[in-house]
């Protein structure tokens, strides 16, 4: 059954929010700090090894009352029963979502056109484990009789980003493989990685879903033309394994049936990684450690399921969006990590929520006539603090922002992460209190500047704060705390989604730039003219000209 149709603003809740909005807006978070003592507590979830400090937020209790009823008027628990049932949600290409099956146990049910797909899934799982077995402890061997010392996942978008992301972040967890990733179609990523391997122990993991996708058949073609340059098509079975679902497509190239791991067409590109689509993260980190990210991302699942929606992190995060994006004009989020493990986590993030609610049309076919998708951005701290932090503290944009922190070091240098954690928390504290100007006088007094100087410096070092933040801190970085925490964002995107009327699960907007790429190119090899406007033109022939 399909998504229902509500336009969000139309809604009383919605109205309500909006009066509220216009009540609260100037309010400084500080003094609510200042008169209750309970507000932290009020505002924090703790959950598992979650512990969800959201009470530095321009909220109030109004604010989330007026949400659950926002959420209650636009029908969110029926979309969150056919999202986890297999209903056809991505109406625009009559697909279920069901990204959140592949990391169910093995005794629910779940089913797609009659079929009970769980049984599908944990069959591949142990396609996945009897493969990775194989290959980490020296049994898979490559052409020269020699093991396999090096993994090349070739793909692009959802079929790169959350493994590498994966794979990086859980470093501390790898074995003994390296693991890369080439992904753009510029030459030099495929050459700069094939400089390093050595091709009688390296084995290529291709993934596309469609296996149609320009970047990733390009560099497949070009590793596989360099492999052959070392032996004989006999060897490619040992070197080369696919993940898709265009079997036809994947013989074609050269891959045969056995060294074929399926995905299928109710798994979201984006939100793909729990698949066969990271087998290079099985391969890196180990099954067993695989498997226990999808084991967190499971125990999101049912918190996400099962949880009140006023405890939920996931919908409270959803709700903290759009109240900013809707009501407060903010444009943008900031995403950043306290661990260098995750220094890739918000690029990953960035496809998953902008390619899913970067939306204009309402799920009713109409225009949307309130934003949407926000831009997701940010780097670990405590890097970022000293690039763009100077921006959240006292530049004109209200950027709210998730901290991400772990409570223990993996690997136990207490001094760094005392340091670390203690900046993680002390920017929160800034961008709430800021700096007050009789503060900045005070602090002034105790210079060596003349009175004059002081008087003139004292606007430059006010910071007004109440700049939103939302504190995600975690026992430890582990494979399930990591599931935990993309699950999480998953859900985010869905609730979103859900509350602007609109579909979040096609992408129709990377189509067109794609088939423009194709004519151009044929212009490029052919004196070929199709029609351009004359910037796209001249962009041609300067290109052609080259030398
Ligand atoms: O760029 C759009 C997109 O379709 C993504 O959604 C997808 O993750 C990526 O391309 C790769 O697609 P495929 O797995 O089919 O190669």
């Amino acid at each position: 059954m399909a998504l229902k149709r509500i336009n969000p603003t139309k809604t009383k809740a919605w109205k309500k929010l909006q009066a509220h909005y216009d009540q609260i807006k100037n309010d400084h978070m500080k003094d609510w700090f200042i008169n209750d003592a309970n507000r932290a507590n009020r505002f924090t979830i703790k959950w598992d090894d979650f512990f969800v400090d959201y009470s530095k937020n321009r909220i109030n209790q109004t604010t989330i009352d007026l949400f659950l009823e926002l959420a209650d008027e636009v029908d969110l628990k029926d979309a969150i029963n056919k999202y986890f049932s297999g209903d056809k949600i991505n109406e625009t290409e009559q697909r279920a979502v069901l990204h959140t099956a592949l990391r169910a146990p093995e005794s629910v049910e779940v089913f797609v056109n009659g079929e009970n797909i769980i049984p599908r899934i944990h069959k591949t799982r142990h396609q996945i484990k009897s493969f990775t077995n194989k290959v980490v402890n020296g049994e898979h061997k490559g052409f020269s009789g020699k093991p396999i010392t090096d993994i090349v996942n070739i793909g692009i978008g959802g079929s790169d980003l959350g493994s590498a992301m994966v794979v990086n972040a859980l470093e501390f967890y790898k074995n003994h493989l390296s693991t890369h990733f080439v992904s753009n179609v510029d030459g030099d990523h495929v050459n700069e990685i094939l400089k390093k391997l050595n091709p009688e122990t390296t084995l290529f993991v291709i993934v596309s879903k469609t296996f149609t996708t320009q970047e990733t058949l390009s560099n497949a073609n070009t590793i596989r033309k360099w492999f052959l340059q070392s032996t004989n098509e006999k060897s490619v079975s040992k070197h080369f394994v696919a993940v898709s679902t265009n079997i036809e497509k994947v013989k074609e190239f050269g891959i045969s049936q056995e060294n074929i791991f399926p995905v299928w067409d109710w798994v979201g590109g984006r939100f793909s990684l729990w698949s066969a689509v990271g087998l290079s993260i099985s391969l890196s980190i180990g099954y067993d450690n695989f498997s226990a990210l999808l084991s967190g991302a499971h125990k999101m699942d049912e918190h996400f399921k099962n949880e009140l929606f006023q405890s939920n992190i996931p919908i409270i995060s959803a709700f903290l969006s759009i109240w900013y994006n809707n009501f407060f004009e903010a444009e943008s989020e900031a995403i950043i990590p306290y661990s260098q493990y995750l220094n890739q986590f918000a690029t990953y993030l960035q496809q998953v929520f902008m390619e899913s609610n970067g939306k204009t049309i309402m799920r009713n076919g109409d225009i949307v006539s309130f934003q949407t998708g926000n831009i997701i951005w940010g780097e670990p701290g405590t890097n970022s603090q000293h690039t763009f932090f100077q921006l959240l503290h006292q530049g004109t944009k209200l950027i709210p922002t998730d901290f991400i922190g772990f409570k223990e070091s993996l690997n136990g240098n207490i001094d760094h992460h005392d340091k670390l954690v203690s900046n993680f928390i002390a920017q929160t504290e800034a961008l709430l209190n800021g700096k007050s100007e009789q503060e900045v006088v005070k602090e002034l007094k105790y210079s060596k500047l003349s009175n004059d100087n002081q008087k003139k410096l004292v606007p430059f070092k006010v910071f007004n704060g109440n700049k939103p933040t939302t504190t995600i801190f975690i026992n430890k970085l582990t494979p399930e705390s990591l599931g935990k925490l993309i699950a999480m964002y998953e859900h985010k995107i869905f609730v979103q989604g859900v509350i602007w009327n609109i579909f979040s699960y096609d992408q129709f907007g990377v189509e067109l730039g794609k088939q423009l790429a194709k004519n151009i190119l044929k212009e490029f090899n052919s004196a070929l003219n199709t029609p351009h406007d004359s910037s796209t033109k001249n962009l041609v022939t300067y290109y052609k000209n080259k030398s």
